[in-house]
C-alpha cells in the first residue's frame, strides 16, 4: 500500500519536518490531518532553512500536492503569510499545489486571546502552550459552535457564526480583562483571507481518494507527537488533537483499509517544550550542552526545549499506540562526544515499577528513571551514509533502542540538511 504516516514518538519536535521533505522527493502528496500552527517544522536544503508551521512539509518539491486536511486547524492569517513567504522564494507557483479541506476548523482572533488570557491567569500552573489559539478553536469545534473553511467563504454565514462565537467568548474573555474584537474587525480582516485562500479550499478528501484510487504515494505527516496527544498523552500537558497514527482516518477521511506503514520519528535523546512531567530531564551540564548542540530552541516560539535522556519507555508506548512500523532515529550526530550515555528502560514511582508510562500526572511527576549506560563515541557523524559508516559504540545503541522499543530503525538522521540521511529501508516497503 503505497501510504505512510510520519508520527512523533516524543513530545514533538523530533526532526518530522526534516524526514517528511526527505522522503517528499519519492511522494505525490503529502498532507496534514490534525493540529495548526502549535507545529513548526524545519526544513534544511543546501545550506537554506524553511520553517512551517501549516503547510506540509513536501513543498519544497514542485511535483508533491500539499494539502491541509478537515482534522487541521487553520489560521488563515498564518497560512497567507506563509503561502506569500513561499512564494516569494519561488515555490508554490501553481495553486493547485495546495488544497485545503473546506471542513478544516478556522482560529479566530478571540480563540488567541483566551488562549494567551487563560495561560497567563494560570502563572506557574500554565500547560505553556504555544498561545496559537489551537486548544479554544478545537473547544470549539467540539462544542458544535466553530467556523469551518467553508463557512469563512460565505459572508453572511460567516458573521452569524462570529456573532455566535462572540456571544459565548465574549464575556470570558472579558472576565480576564480582555477586549474581544467586535464582529465588524474579525470580518474585515477575515473577508480579505477568504478570498486570497479561495482558490485552495476544495473537498479534499476525495483529492485523496483519487491519489489512492490512482495508486498515487502519500505521506502523512503528523504534528506534535503522541505524549501530546489529547487522550494517550501527558494529560493535562498536552495539546488539543489527538496525534497518534489512527487520526489519519478522521483527520484527513481516509478508511483504515488503506492505511498501513506508520514511521515514529524519535529523537537520539528527549526534548520537551512547554511544562509537564519529563522522567529523563536533565538539569545539568549534559542537559545544556544537548541544547546547545542540538539548537534546542523551539521554532514556533522560540523557547529554549527542556532536554533529557532518550527514554525507551515513552517510544515504546508510542510504538504500542501508533503501531510503528519502523522508527527514524534522528539527530544522532548530537550525541557525539557524551560519555557515558543512558537510556531509561523503565520507571520507579510510589515504590511501583512502570514498563508503560503511567496515566496519573502525580505518578509520572515522581517517576524515578531506571537507567542503562551505554558507551558514548567521539567522532563527527555528519558524513555517515551507511550505518557501516558509524562507530561501534553508535551502533550498538542503535541496536539497543531497536531492543528496548520492540521496532527497527529503518533511518538515521546526522545532520539537520536534508542529505544527512542514513536509509536503511524503503519506508513505503516497512
Ligand atoms: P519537527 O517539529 O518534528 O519537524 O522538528 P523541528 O523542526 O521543530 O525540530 C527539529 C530540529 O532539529 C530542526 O531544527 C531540524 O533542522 C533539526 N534536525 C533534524 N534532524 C537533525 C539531525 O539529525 N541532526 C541535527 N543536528 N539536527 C537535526
Ligand atoms: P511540532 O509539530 C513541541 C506543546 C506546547 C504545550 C502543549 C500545548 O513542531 O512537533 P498548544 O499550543 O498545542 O495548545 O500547546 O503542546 N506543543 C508542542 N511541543 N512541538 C510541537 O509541534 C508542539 N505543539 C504543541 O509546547 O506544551
Ligand atoms: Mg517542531
Amino acid at each position: 500500500m503505497p501510504t505512510l504516516i510520519i508520527v512523533g514518538a516524543q513530545w514533538g519536535d523530533e526532526g518530522k519536518g526534516k524526514v517528511v521533505d526527505h522522503f517528499a522527493a519519492h511522494a505525490d502528496m503529502v498532507a496534514r490531518y490534525q493540529g495548526g500552527n502549535n507545529a513548526g517544522h524545519t526544513l534544511v536544503v543546501d545550506g537554506e532553512r524553511t520553517v512551517v508551521h501549516l503547510i506540509p512539509a513536501g513543498v519544497l518539491h514542485p511535483g508533491t500536492t500539499c494539502v491541509l486536511g478537515n482534522g487541521v486547524v487553520i489560521d488563515p492569517s498564518v497560512l497567507c503569510e506563509e503561502i506569500s513567504g513561499l512564494q516569494k522564494r519561488g515555490y508554490l507557483g501553481d495553486p493547485a499545489q495546495l488544497r485545503i479541506d473546506e471542513r478544516a476548523h478556522v482560529i479566530l482572533p478571540v480563540h488567541r486571546l483566551l488562549d494567551r488570557a487563560r495561560e497567563q491567569s494560570l502563572a506557574d500552573r500554565a500547560i505553556g502552550t504555544t498561545g496559537r489559539g489551537i486548544g479554544p478553536c478545537y473547544e470549539d469545534k467540539a462544542a458544535r459552535r466553530g467556523v469551518r473553511m467553508v463557512d469563512m467563504l460565505d459572508p453572511s454565514y460567516f458573521r452569524d457564526a462570529v456573532d455566535k462565537i462572540l456571544a459565548e467568548r465574549g464575556p470570558l474573555l472579558k472576565l480576564y480583562g480582555e477586549e474581544p474584537p467586535s464582529r465588524e474587525e474579525i470580518c474585515a480582516e477575515y473577508d480579505g483571507h477568504a478570498e486570497r485562500l479561495r482558490p485552495y479550499v476544495t473537498d479534499a478528501t476525495e483529492v485523496i481518494a483519487d491519489a489512492i484510487a490512482t495508486g498515487k504515494r502519500i505521506l502523512f505527516e503528523g504534528a506534535q507527537a503522541a505524549m501530546l496527544d489529547v487522550d494517550h498523552g501527558t494529560y493535562p500537558f498536552v495539546t488539543s488533537s489527538n496525534t497518534v497514527a489512527g487520526v489519519v482516518g478522521s483527520g484527513a477521511g481516509v478508511a483504515p483499509k488503506h492505511v498501513g506503514r506508520v514511521l515514529g520519528i524519535a529523537k537520539s535523546y528527549t526534548t520537551r517544550v512547554g511544562a509537564g512531567p519529563f522522567p529523563t530531564e536533565l538539569e545539568d551540564e549534559v542537559g545544556a550542552r544537548l541544547r546547545q548542540v542540538g539548537g534546542e530552541f523551539g521554532a514556533t516560539t522560540g523557547r529554549p526545549r527542556r532536554c533529557g535522556w532518550f527514554d525507551a519507555v515513552v517510544v515504546r508506548q508510542a510504538a504500542r499506540l501508533s503501531g510503528l512500523s519502523g522508527i527514524a532515529l534522528t539527530k544522532l550526530d548530537v550525541l557525539s562526544g557524551i560519555h557515558p550515555l543512558k537510556i531509561a528502560t523503565a520507571y520507579e514511582s510510589g515504590g511501583r515499577r512502570y514498563d508503560r508510562v503511567p496515566a496519573s500526572v502525580s505518578a509520572l511527576a515522581g517517576a524515578r528513571p531506571v537507567y542503562e549506560e551505554l558507551d558514548g563515541w567521539s567522532e563527527d557523524l555528519s558524513g555517515a551514509r551507511r550505518f557501516e559508516d558509524l562507530p561501534t559504540a553508535a551502533q550498538r545503541y542503535i541496536s539497543r533502542i531497536e531492543e528496548l522499543t520492540a521496532t527497527p530503525v529503518t533511518l538515521i538522521s546526522v545532520g539537520a540538511e536534508r542529505e544527512e540521511t542514513i536509509l536503511l529501508r524503503d519506508p513505503f516497503l516497512l
